[in-house]
């Protein structure tokens, strides 16, 4: 049973069939999928949902296939932790880490975007599968291509780092290395896909790829017992995953699933590229692009495909934005790595960053209930924080020079005697 129903430019409210389509041909606005909603509402239950299998597809009557899933049956449905020593160290009293930094099976939260994207491309039949990448879509698009066994093109800014580039190379695709940032990547694959009539999961299957981002915000109230927190803060690149995360809520609201109000939702950027926080800050309606300077390459876009829904959603739920510098993205991923033990990387140290300012503003009360959604994973980044760590302490192998060692710590922790 399906219940997508066809696109719509989400400006000038057009319709349009189905199909793998880039932009609206009347004012260039993005596309957004359309659903039968009475049939949806009809058809979704919370027992349903949580008696399906732990993946994004357990939310299906809200995604835009037609048939059957072909990918993502391990992905999605990441843990949710109540992060208390985070927490205390923020001053907080009800913090959560939605943690797709163990999403499957590239790491990052592409991988609920991704299966979407690629099952439709299948469905539209397809044989060439492609995006447009910072390098974590580039990873999750050439493994699932892969077990599609579908023909991959991924394109990426020359200077990703190497953990990035492999991540995607160990699958097999044709890697694309471009000489220009994101926004010159971006530019070409238009070009291409239209040229060479391939599928490319952010681009001209936008619309499709974007629905997946929804199942981040259904987790999350799914996991807190069918409850909304009060505030999630979100990073934002190109713009897809904080709008869905609201268009979510909205979904459950409308489906008769949840009722109340939902989370203000606050957007992180890096210093070094945060078109959408200047837009915040001014009151602009659609960011005005910059050129990216920061180590959070993936997050690096300075002209974001969805700026304008990103603006409004943030505006719409209560929220704000804020930036953090390089140097204080680098702190939050070790403050994150010593609290809770999980290792992000610069993504989620903006965001966790960004939370730590908001929350010393007075922005986010300390007694209110907080979502940090940590996108993707820090081995894929290791360089970044390298130098800021303590050295190992290297020893030989007699227990003579361990407890010479230990003296030196001033006794801190005796030797169990017997
Ligand atoms: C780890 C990570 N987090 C967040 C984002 C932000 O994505 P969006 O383009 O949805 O704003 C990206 C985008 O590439 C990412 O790789
Ligand atoms: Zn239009």
């Amino acid at each position: 049973m399906s219940y997508l129903t066809g696109l719509r430019c989400s400006l000038c409210q057009t319709p349009f069939p189905a199909e793998a389509l880039y932009v609206c041909d009347q004012c260039l606005g993005p596309l957004e999928v359309t659903y039968d909603r009475d049939a949806v509402r009809r058809a979704v239950s919370r027992e349903g949902i949580s008696s399906r299998p732990p993946n994004l597809w357990r939310y299906r009557e809200f995604l835009p296939i037609d048939g059957e899933p072909r990918t993502g049956l391990t992905s999605g449905f990441t843990p949710l932790i109540r992060a208390d020593r985070l927490a205390a160290e923020l001053g907080m009293r009800e913090l959560y880490v939605k943690d797709d930094s163990v999403n499957h099976p590239t790491l990052s939260y592409k991988d609920r975007v991704v299966p979407v994207a690629a099952t439709r491309a299948c469905e539209l039949g397809f044989g060439v599968f492609g995006c447009a990448s910072t390098g974590n879509l580039a990873n999750s698009v050439a493994a699932h291509a892969a077990r599609l066994g579908l023909d991959c093109y991924v394109f990426i800014p020359r200077t990703l780092e190497p953990g990035k580039i492999l991540g995607s190379a160990v699958s097999g695709p044709h890697v694309v290395a471009i000489d220009g940032n994101y926004d010159d990547v971006n530019r070409l694959c238009t070009q291409v896909g239209e040229r060479y009539g391939w599928a490319f999961a952010n681009i001209n299957l936008r619309a499709y790829y974007a629905e997946g981002a929804k199942t981040y915000g259904f987790e999350i109230v799914e996991q807190l017992g069918w409850r909304f927190p009060r505030h999630v803060v979100c990073p934002v690149a190109g713009g897809t995953l904080l709008p869905r995360i609201g268009r979510g809520f909205h979904d459950l609201l409308d489906a008769g699933l949840m009722d109340g109000e939902p989370p203000r939702i606050h957007a992180a950027q890096a210093a070094g590229c945060a078109p959408v926080i200047h837009a915040l800050d001014e009151g602009l309606d659609y960011p005005e692009p910059v050129r990216p300077d920061t180590i959070a390459t993936s997050i690096a876009i300075g002209n974001p495909a969805d700026g304008f829904h990103v603006l409004r959603t943030v505006r719409e739920s209560g929220g704000s934005g804020a930036a953090a510098t390089d140097a204080e993205i680098v702190d939050a991923i070790g403050l994150l790595a010593r609290t809770e033990g999980i290792f992000t990387e610069p993504a989620g140290g903006t965001t966790l960053a960004v939370t730590r300012k908001l929350v010393e503003q007075g922005v986010i009360p300390r007694d209110e209930s907080t979502v940090v959604c940590i996108t993707g994973n820090g081995y894929k980044t290791a360089d970044v924080v390298a130098s800021s760590l303590a050295a190992p302490t290297a020893l030989g192998r007699s227990l003579a020079e361990f407890e010479a060692f230990m003296a030196e710590r001033q006794q801190d922790h005796q030797p169990v005697s017997g």
